[in-house]
């Protein structure tokens, strides 16, 4: 079995396909540093490495900076971190992993993989079959089909995540259109942002439903607004007005190889409450639709001629009726349970990927719980004391991780979960139609350093290994057609 930290090119068979697990927005927020012969370090990308644009990992950092990313950013790294115990396995190591996020000592560290020296055995079949699944995955942002996935497979997904401590579970009825609404209304929220028309946190969410009662969710988000506004620091939309600027310098323009490409976001769907997440802010959807678009208010809406939006909305698809959706939740909101939920998230999606479902995110609310939620740069805690609007909330809050953890915890209603809400996916089988454009969405360069050499280096990609002279395409074998 090779060296897996030989040279440049064993380096990269283990870290290439680390590259291409799924990221908020293709933010590829990862890097890796060989520290030994047998370990290498996951590390946040937090770098100014030219041309690649640098992760804001805030809440690890303690760097004052709006967004909830650094969560976000970890469960990334978490799902980089099971391919790369993937690419170690199929050379026949066993990868020991210490999940190290250190914000204090060594803010970059992430997780520590030591792999077993003296020792190789042949990979399982499921570690194949996952393995291969690695290249094959992306984010299918398209409708599916009707047909629901059949709860055998279901199950299959659910194991996969428990197995990393994951805890999948899928969102029935009721829970699956409320979460439409909440998602639906988050868009909308975001695309206002700033605008000085947004609506009050909670109603923006979509979350107060039609009854016109105000959800838990709704006033708990309504309180952390208040509460940001009173401490003085921004104002709920001043930070959602951050957020949705930064949301746009990762989308529609990749070329620097991160962010997601218009290409991959998906057709406009036909109705509201879509289960794929809008990507334009708005823009495309003016005229008709839900949240800003029936507002008029959406960035670059006015820019729009009539028959530019005639032609977007004959454009429209439908998605399926009924999108199944799953939670995936973990015991606690610490950093290392978000790298925890990213593994987890991975291997569901590895095995999705191999029993031929596909899979697309729709996490715009917990992302605004998040961000209701900033991050105190001084002392690494919240800003916010404890809320006075919950009972509850003194018993339930014993530090600033169940804090955070909380609001996700019940934003779906008043009875919270028991665990913590980190993401929220939609499966369903592809349909299959003939031309389809290329919906992969591209990645860049990592940063490999190297540090056994003194000084330490960075290892650059070796070129591709040219095929053999006769079996490259277009030579002509002069030996084989000259007679
Ligand atoms: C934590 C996290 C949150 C994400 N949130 C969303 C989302 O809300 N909507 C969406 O369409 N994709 C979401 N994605 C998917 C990324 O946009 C996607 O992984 C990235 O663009 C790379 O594309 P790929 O998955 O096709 O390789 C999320 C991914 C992660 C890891």
């Amino acid at each position: 079995m090779p060296k897996p930290f030989a040279d440049a090119r064993s380096i990269y068979h283990v870290i290439e396909p680390a590259l291409w697990a799924p990221s908020v927005f293709n933010s590829q927020p990862w890097s890796f540093r060989i520290t030994t012969d047998d370990r290498i370090e996951l590390r946040a990308n937090v770098s100014d490495n030219a041309g690649a644009r640098r992760g804001r990992w805030d809440l690890l950092l303690h760097t004052p900076a709006p967004g909830p990313w650094a969560r976000e950013y970890a469960i990334g790294c978490g799902a980089a971190l099971m391919n790369l115990r993937l690419a170690i396995r199929m050379l026949g190591h066993d990868p020991v992993i210490a999940l190290v996020p250190a914000p204090g000592s060594d803010p970059g560290l992430l997780a520590s993989v030591e792999i077993v020296a003296g020792r190789t055995h042949e990979p399982k079949e499921l570690e194949k079959e996952l393995y291969e699944a690695i290249r094959q995955r992306h984010t299918d942002r398209r409708p599916f089909s009707a047909a629901p996935v059949h709860p055998g497979v279901l199950v299959e997904i659910e194991r996969a995540a428990a197995r990393e401590d994951g805890w999948l579970r899928v969102l029935h009825g009721p829970y699956a259109r409320r979460w439409l609404k909440a998602s639906a209304g988050a868009d909308a929220a975001i695309a206002v942002a700033g605008r000085g028309t947004a609506p009050a946190a909670g109603d923006s969410w979509g979350l107060a439903g039609g009854d016109g009662r105000d959800t838990a969710a709704d006033a708990t988000v309504i309180a952390a607004a208040d509460d940001a506004a009173a401490s003085g620091c921004l104002s709920y939309d001043a930070l959602l007005h951050q957020f949705r600027d930064e949301l746009t310098q990762w989308t529609g323009h990749t070329e620097d190889g991160c962010g997601v490409p218009l290409t991959a976001s998906g057709p406009r769907p036909a109705r509201a409450n879509a289960p794929v997440r809008d990507f334009s802010l708005g823009a495309a959807d003016s005229g008709s639709g839900s949240g800003a678009a029936d507002s008029g208010i959406g960035s670059g809406a006015d820019n729009w001629s009539a028959r530019a939006r005639a032609r977007r909305h004959a454009q429209r698809e439908r998605f399926e009726r009924h999108p199944q959706l799953m939670m995936l939740f973990t015991d606690r909101d610490d950093p290392a349970d978000w790298l925890r939920a990213g593994q987890a998230l991975q291997r569901a999606l590895l095995t999705a990927t191999s029993l031929g479902v596909s899979a697309s995110f729709l996490t715009q609310p917990l992302e605004l719980a998040d961000l209701a939620f900033r991050y105190d740069p001084q002392y690494g805690r919240l800003h916010h004391g404890p809320l006075p609007h919950h009972a509850n909330w003194q018993q339930d809050s014993r530090n600033a991780v169940d804090r955070r953890g909380y609001v996700r915890r019940r934003i779906l209603g008043s009875t919270p979960w028991l665990e913590v809400p980190q993401m929220v996916i939609r499966v369903g089988y592809p349909k299959v139609s003939a031309g389809q454009p290329d919906i992969r969405t591209p990645r860049q360069e990592p940063e490999v350093i190297d540090v056994r050499c003194v000084p330490a280096q960075r290892v650059i990609r070796p070129p591709e290994p040219q095929p053999p002279e006769a079996s490259r395409p277009g030579r002509t074998d002069h030996r084989l057609t000259a007679h």
